[in-house]
């Protein structure tokens, strides 16, 4: 029998739902049956993580801990990170099994804005603002970082917000006045926040308003 009669048959289910030609937009986690027989039933997972000190940011390494080792679901081994935070940062971090959702997520043209609290050896003054603003040229890259908007929120606090990803960016652009970053927690990336109630190193699944907003 050919393709065409397992659709009049009504033996093409997609979601459960039998489908009448093959138009129909199947995608990664669609379930799709076929004459009773599972072709395809993956499930998206979503989850963030607070991340704690001193761990990796990888989903394996030889000496290190990783964040998946604070992930204890069977799926876990399928997910990979929608962004990464250095060793000793905390705070906000997305995993997914979804590589289209964390495409937008941490493509460098989506320019989605990252919040980080920081905390500082030295002094934060107001010439610090119109700097983060303006940019700094990193020579490695060759390039001018994005303006980025710092709050001060006391004598060695800030708040700031990024809008790409370099290579230990945050410690990079305080380096420029030579102020050691002492502690950097990330707050959020888009439209998702830390969720306050998460202990470093726990973690929860999205909601499904947290999945949307992205
Ligand atoms: N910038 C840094 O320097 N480190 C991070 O973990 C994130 C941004």
């Amino acid at each position: 029998q050919t393709v065409r009669d397992l659709f009049v048959q009504r033996k093409v289910m997609l979601n459960g739902v039998a489908l009448s030609d093959g138009r129909g937009r199947i995608t990664e986690f669609c379930r799709v049956e076929v004459d009773g027989n599972i072709l395809q039933a993956r499930k998206a997972i979503y989850v963030m993580l607070h991340k704690p000190k001193g761990c990796v940011s990888a989903t394996s390494d030889a000496k290190n801990k990783t964040v998946l080792d604070f992930i204890d679901f069977p799926e876990k081994e399928s997910l990979h990170l929608a962004g990464r935070l250095d060793f000793n940062t905390t705070g906000l971090l997305l995993l997914t099994n979804d590589g289209k959702w964390s495409r937008k997520l941490t493509q460098p043209q989506q320019k989605i804005p990252k919040t980080y609290w920081v905390k500082t050896q030295n002094e934060i003054t107001l010439e610090y603002v119109k700097k983060f603003a303006d940019g700094f040229y990193f020579q490695f890259e060759d390039l001018t970082t994005l303006p980025a908007e710092l709050t001060i929120m006391s004598s060695h606090t800030a708040l700031l917000t990024i809008y790409e990803g370099r290579y230990h960016q945050i410690k990079r652009m305080f380096g420029f006045f030579q102020n050691e970053v002492l502690e950097l927690h990330r707050v959020s990336m888009g439209n998702i926040s830390l969720d306050e109630n998460i202990a470093a190193g726990e973690y929860r699944v999205l909601t499904a308003a947290e999945i949307v907003s992205v």
